[in-house]
């Protein structure tokens, strides 16, 4: 089958490449997937960096020959033993994801998934845009209904509210009855509001952090700032989401502040809740359930074709895509 393999660490139109490889075989509680479309995530961002250097000793980030993609829309191929609920031709989608950033992904004619990380897709959702939407929509659903628990009249802003998993989660705190701060560059002030955002922050004009007691609940998708800085914008109670390994100043910057953010969890100062995603089945229900109803939109940055993937990973590299990036896969 053709895929996009990794020859290296580095920019990704100079280490991914396409390759002739070997269909994988489900095996079992596996389906085979033809994949139509997928998206770029920050796991794939991480894995072909290999920055800093210190993460390629991971099995799971080692470079030759991995193929990346976690998200897939497509159709069952062929079914594992066990799987017992799906078939072949069933037109599904879903995620490779597991907890590990994969080494045979979805950037490939045909994956391998667990049976239970995938579910048949609603007619009406069409296959490219479900097929971007998988980590950044779960990760936004996971975000502000499981661990904030947003409420009606809750004050909550999202920082980082234009990318992927920012233009769900203005759509998905806005459907709970929260009072949506979206904060976002200034060229994408109109389309947050567009998703139901109250107030629109450029942080080209201005700074939330400065904001003291002001949010219940913080969704931060960017990390820019300390996040001690950050606490201070929350009421009393609130609840900071801290969910960036670094989209400002890379893996390097991200990490020490993500680990910042728990110790000042640990010390009972500030009510820290990391989001930590499971792409199960249940999930991916609730997911194609607001899709199908027209309830959440999916934001598309742009579709690119099989062989620009590299590009498409490039896109991801700038953190300046406005919503989703997908990829349809011939
Ligand atoms: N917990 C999980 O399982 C999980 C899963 C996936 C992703 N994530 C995290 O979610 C975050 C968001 O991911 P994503 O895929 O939505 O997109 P992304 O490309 O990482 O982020 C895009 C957003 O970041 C903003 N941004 C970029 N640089 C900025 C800066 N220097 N200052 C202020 N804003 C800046 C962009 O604003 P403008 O373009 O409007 O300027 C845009 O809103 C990532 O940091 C990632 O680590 C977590």
């Amino acid at each position: 089958m053709k895929a996009i393999v990794q020859t290296a660490y580095g920019p990704p139109e100079q280490v991914l490449r396409p390759a002739e490889v070997k269909r994988p075989v489900p095996g079992k509680g596996e389906v085979l997937v033809r994949v139509a479309a997928t998206g770029v995530n920050t796991p794939d961002w991480i894995a072909i960096a290999g920055e800093p250097r210190m993460l390629r000793r991971r099995s799971d980030l080692r470079a030759p020959g991995a193929i990346r993609g976690t998200d897939l829309a497509g159709v069952v191929e062929a079914i594992g033993a066990d799987v017992t609920d799906l078939r072949e031709g069933d037109r599904v989608f879903g995620s490779v994801w597991t907890s590990k950033i994969t080494t045979t992904g979805t950037f490939a004619e045909y994956t391998v998934a667990r049976a239970d990380r995938v579910m048949r897709l609603p007619e009406a959702i069409d296959t490219v845009e479900a097929g971007a939407a998988v980590m950044s929509g779960l990760t936004a659903l996971c975000a502000i209904r499981q661990t904030a628990r947003a409420r009606p009249g809750q004050k909550v802003l999202i920082n980082g509210a234009s990318g992927g998993v920012g233009t769900f989660a203005v759509q998905l705190a806005a459907l709970e009855g929260a009072e949506v701060t979206a904060v976002c560059g200034p060229s994408n002030v109109d389309l947050v509001a567009e998703l139901g955002a109250a107030r629109v922050l450029d942080y080209t004009r201005g700074d939330f952090t400065s904001e003291a007691g002001h949010y219940d609940v913080i969704l931060d998708n960017v990390m820019n700032h300390p996040p001690r800085r950050v606490a201070r914008a929350l009421a009393e109670g609130g609840v900071l989401m801290p969910n960036s390994v670094g989209n400002s100043g890379g893996l390097l910057a991200g990490l020490p502040r993500m680990g910042r953010a728990a110790l000042m969890g640990r010390l009972g100062r500030t009510d820290v809740r990391f989001v930590s995603t499971e792409h199960n089945r249940e999930d991916l229900s609730v997911l194609a359930g607001l899709l199908e109803s027209g309830g959440l939109k999916v934001v598309l940055d742009r579709t690119y074709g099989f062989e620009e993937i590299p590009k498409a990973v490039a896109r991801m590299f700038s953190h300046r895509a406005r919503g989703n990036i997908a990829v349809t896969v011939p």
